[in-house]
């Protein structure tokens, strides 16, 4: 129960303080204050020379760098296929100019898809267990799903699982299938916003920046069964992941994300014709993309089992 208490603790002072030093100018991209600030937290707390901090998604290296300028001389691993968000191919030179404009010694970016990374591990983090794990990479729901099971055998036994992005409906879904079955783990705290920073304004924007960005799950290890059984909140009808069948099993799959837009434009002409079932019955305030369901979802709690 100490460490629980620890770690709300790192959490309330990142909700207050935001991240340990004043961010570097160095250091910019796509993820909250109070979570950066947890992540330094959590890594100083939990790791040793037997453990390290691993994420997926290192973008141009925020949460990466600002862990491992933290953390003296344990290791930070950062996974990255710079797939994504990089059209001129300039990310991983970037976070290797930032690397060394930080001096930093104890960072190892693995270029590759996070699967391929993963299913190897052993043979990348030279013997360590990961205390800190942080998934912000691909969003799809298998992969999210993915992510977890694959990371099960190199968790340390006081590890911690920070999963970005779970203001979505399908990361909270792949998030909650985990849970489930896995009862030795527990939802630690979750944090939502109403929408994707996104598609947000103004201060409203700020506001998602200095925060947790798109909504924060935090799981832990907990073999001794202290905590209380708690899930994220989703949707019962599945027919969106059961739909995926359907695009799996059509002649031309790969040309469906390409008519994405497409579908906007028609939907009100197939709502209005087809005998779709589970129309939704409200369409106002959805937006044109990056619809995260999560509207009045809680801004913060923690599992009830920690004092
Ligand atoms: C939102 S960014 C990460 C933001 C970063 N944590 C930060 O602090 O700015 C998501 C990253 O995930 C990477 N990514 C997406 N799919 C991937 C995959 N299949 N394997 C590995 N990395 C992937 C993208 O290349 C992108 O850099």
């Amino acid at each position: 129960m100490q460490l629980y208490r620890q770690l709300k603790e790192a959490i309330l002072e990142s909700e207050a303080n935001g991240l340990i030093s004043d961010k570097s100018e160095i250091l910019t991209g796509f993820s909250g204050e109070k979570l950066t600030g947890t992540l330094q937290r959590f890594s100083k707390l939990l790791l040793n020379k037997d453990t390290c901090y691993l994420e997926v998604g290192v973008y141009r290296g925020l949460t990466l760098l600002s862990v491992a300028k933290e953390i003296g001389e344990n290791k930070a691993f950062g996974v990255d296929n710079f797939a994504f968000f990089d059209k001129d191919g300039k990310n991983f030179g970037i976070v290797k100019e930032r690397i060394a404009k930080l001096n930093l010694t104890n960072v190892e970016v693995i270029n590759k898809d996070y699967e391929d990374a993963l299913e190897n591990l052993k043979n990348e983090l030279g013997g360590r267990k990961v205390g800190v794990f942080f998934v912000d990479g691909p969003h799809d729901y298998r992969s999210q799903l993915m992510c977890l099971l694959l990371i099960k055998p190199f968790l340390a036994d006081n590890a911690v699982i920070l999963v970005d992005d779970s203001n979505y409906q399908h990361v909270r879904q792949a998030n909650r299938d985990f849970l489930i079955s896995h009862p030795e783990y527990k939802l630690f705290y979750e944090s939502y916003t109403n929408h994707h920073p996104l598609n947000a304004h103004g201060n409203e924007r700020i506001a998602f920046e200095k925060g947790w960005w798109n909504g924060i799950n935090i799981l832990v290890k907990d073999p001794e069964n202290q905590l209380e059984t708690m899930y994220p909140a989703t949707h019962r009808d599945r027919s969106l992941y059961e739909n995926e069948h359907a695009i799996h099993a059509t002649k031309h799959p790969e040309v469906v994300p390409f008519l994405l837009k497409l579908t906007n434009a028609f939907a009100p002409i197939v709502y209005g014709f087809s005998k779709l079932k589970n129309k939704p019955k409200v369409l106002k305030g959805r937006f044109t993309e990056m619809n995260t369901y999560s509207e009045g979802l809680t801004s913060g709690s923690f599992n009830e089992g920690v004092q």
